[in-house]
């Protein structure tokens, strides 16, 4: 089975859960798929065997966390700010498993999170001015020492405050088509399953039906 690794707090659980498994030969012929060099790095020191999409283009199963999920099970990603490599291989993955506590849930993207948008370098204050005159307030992402946050590919990445977005198909394809903008953190239409962890139990939602099991 291929198996795509998320990136973040969250999804790195899963990751050392699924080399538990395959340490106590509990699980056997899993290949990972790492969403970002970070968890390559886990992942590797871990001991889970890795491939690629070059040598496994289509993935059976990606599990991975998100910022924000609205009641279509569509989501905001990218606050780990890996979410190029997350969509990609989430576009390959026959099941996108996301994983949540239920702070996350929303009943609209935007209502709690910014939304990450990977731009390059060159140009980014025209993105910025750009994505400001669609109405967000935009913010370029900073490491810890202050400097630019600078993701997997060498990007930048802009944090947008939009509030509750309208019609997020709308506001993608605008993202989408402007040149400089590399990815932005809308996911729609691509997690096939939630697990929302409360205090109580387990939920475990699909895309079009939902169930609690405990
Ligand atoms: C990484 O780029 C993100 O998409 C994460 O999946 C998301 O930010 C959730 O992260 P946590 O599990 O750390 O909250």
């Amino acid at each position: 089975m291929v198996v795509g690794l998320g990136h973040g707090s969250t999804a790195i659980l899963a990751v050392r859960r699924i080399a538990q498994l395959l340490r106590d030969g509990h699980l056997v012929d899993i290949l990972g798929v790492p969403c970002s060099l970070q968890v390559e790095e886990e992942a590797r020191r871990l001991g889970i065997p890795l491939t690629t999409l070059e040598e496994h283009p289509v993935v059976d199963l990606t599990i991975d966390g998100a910022d924000e999920v609205d009641p279509k099970l569509d989501l905001i990603k990218g606050g780990g700010g890996a979410l190029l490599r997350e969509k990609i291989v989430a576009q390959a993955s026959q099941r996108e498993m996301i994983v949540v506590d239920e702070s996350k849930l929303s009943p609209a993207l935007g209502t709690r999170w910014a939304l990450p948008v990977e731009v390059t370098p060159f140009g980014w204050r025209s993105q910025q001015s750009y994505i400001q005159s669609l109405g967000a307030s935009v913010v370029l992402r900073e490491s810890s020492d202050g400097a630019p946050f600078r993701t997997d590919q060498g990007n930048l990445i802009l944090d947008c405050s939009f509030g509750p977005i309208s019609e997020p198909i709308r506001l993608a394809t605008k993202l989408s088509q402007r040149a400089g903008v590399v990815e932005h953190g809308l996911f729609l239409g691509l997690a096939t399953d939630v697990i929302v962890a409360t205090d109580q139990a387990i939920r475990h939602l699909k895309r079009g039906k939902s169930h609690d099991c405990d």
